[in-house]
């Protein structure tokens, strides 16, 4: 058997005869030609059999091959701008093939399929070639994460899944049974994190984080996966400066490395190329005010009544989506009401009703990708906090120690993974972003 190669690597073999161990994604029968779409993990290329190049088995072989049926496939690499699937235009001439199994008739046909039947099988649906782009992109924004935050100092620090308390508010706890005392799996690192600044200076976690979020919506999982980078001596305006230079390293990794799966998604990367510092910065109150004219605008009597919002409350789906439809680049809302937010957040300077938080909202009417803040440092204060938000102070006497030996300005923030490579790759729904997505009706596959 010649050399085996990788799909992606196809083009340093032009003329060169290699072999490549893959599956069959799809055939057209053209009589004396057939060709074949296969696909080896690393790409798909297109290898055609012409009934003189090869033996009369052969020939038979390929005719019989079924969707997903693996195989082996022997032939010389030539270049053809005709050719799909590969950039550049590189195919094989098949020379030979060696069939390992025919595969059963496929559920998944190259065609239309329905949601729920795609989510049933999704351990199979993660082989098409859309999903495979989607999955490709979210590898590289993970990587892109840590290689930002490895080369900016931030010392990665692993956070508990099994915790005592909440982070984000009651209502979306997990709970499990730990040796007969009750447990929570992890919302976010942050506060475990808060502890670990003050020995590093700058960390971050990047877990799974959970959430038992009762809604059903496109822009929530119950298990999703969260950077979370934590700063000492921070405050609002330097979390928004890292925040906006992270992300802008996001997007441009993924624009110079995934350029083929974002094309083969369909997706106008032109929104994209604008991703770079500096973002806007928009007031909580200002958003508002947006969101007011938005609705005096509107013909839509629906839109009007789902962007119906007082002072105070947090923004919902609807409010970010038309937001960011008006900007080209991401926007950080900041300044948000406190009783809207959570209890570890400073306040505003001489206005209590408003904390020192900042949400990046991604345009194109994506909506919130990050959470952050600065965090109150006083012990007092945070005392307080926690009775107002009836937390009990028994499951944060650890936290509230932080704020007795050195405490300090100190800021971090959370990125969704899912949130982010949705709007990268430009999705209508989250549950592609993951390879078994968690949602309020889905636990199987
Ligand atoms: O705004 P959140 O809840 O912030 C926190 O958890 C903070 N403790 C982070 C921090 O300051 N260290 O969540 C942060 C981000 C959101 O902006 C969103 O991208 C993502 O996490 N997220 C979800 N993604 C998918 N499904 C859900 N149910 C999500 N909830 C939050
Ligand atoms: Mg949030």
């Amino acid at each position: 058997m010649p050399e085996v190669i990788r799909i992606q690597d196809i083009a340093r073999h032009a003329g060169e005869q290699v072999a490549i161990q893959g599956w069959l994604y799809n055939r057209t029968d053209k009589g004396k030609l057939q060709f074949l779409l296969v696909r080896d993990g690393t790409g798909f290329a297109q290898c055609v059999v012409f009934e003189k190049d090869v033996s009369p088995e052969v020939f038979e072989a390929a005719n019989e091959l079924t969707q997903e049926s693996s195989l082996v496939i022997s032939g010389v690499v030539r270049q053809d701008d005709r050719a799909p699937g590969v950039p550049g235009g590189y195919e094989i001439g098949v020379t030979d093939l060696d069939v390992l199994q025919i595969a059963e008739e496929y559920p998944i046909q190259l065609k239309e399929h329905g949601v729920d039947f795609l989510m049933d099988n999704r351990h199979l649906w993660v082989r098409s070639q859309s999903q495979w782009a989607v999955l490709r992109v979210r590898a590289t924004v993970v990587r892109a994460i840590r290689d930002w935050l490895d080369e900016h100092d931030f010392v990665n620090m692993d956070t508990p899944i099994i915790t005592p308390a909440a982070c984000e508010g009651t209502s979306t706890l997990f709970e499990t049974d730990y040796f007969g005392e009750p447990a929570y799996l992890a919302q976010s690192g942050q506060l475990y994190n808060e502890a670990n600044i003050y020995a590093f200076g700058r960390v971050y976690c990047f877990g799974p984080t959970f959430r038992a979020e009762k809604s059903k919506t496109r822009r929530h999982l119950t298990e999703f996966w969260m950077v979370e980078p934590e700063m000492t001596f921070c405050d609002l305006d330097q979390y928004m400066e890292i925040g906006e230079q992270f992300v802008s390293y996001i997007v441009q990794t993924c624009l110079k490395e995934r350029a083929q799966e974002l094309e083969l998604l369909g997706r106008d990367v032109s929104h994209l190329e604008k991703v770079a510092p500096p973002f806007p910065r928009v007031s909580y109150d200002d958003a508002l005010e947006m969101l007011a004219e938005i609705r005096e605008e509107t013909e839509d009597e629906a839109l009007r009544q789902s962007l119906a919002i007082e002072w105070g409350d947090d923004f919902g789906s609807p409010h970010e989506t038309e937001l960011t439809k008006r900007f080209e680049k991401p926007v950080f809302v900041y300044g948000y009401p406190t009783m809207a937010k959570a209890f570890y957040m400073e306040p505003w300077p001489g206005r209590p009703e408003v904390s020192k938080s900042a949400d990046l909202l991604a345009p194109e009417g994506y909506g919130e990708i990050i959470g952050g803040s600065e965090r109150i440092s006083n012990p007092d204060l945070l005392l307080q906090r926690l009775r107002e938000w009836n937390l009990p102070r028994e499951a944060f006497e650890w936290y509230i120690d932080l704020r007795k030996y050195g405490s300090v300005p100190h800021s971090g923030f959370g990125l969704g993974v899912e949130r982010t490579v949705t709007w990268i790759c430009g999705l209508d729904h989250l549950r592609e972003t993951i390879s078994f997505p968690r949602m309020l009706k889905r636990v199987y596959p």
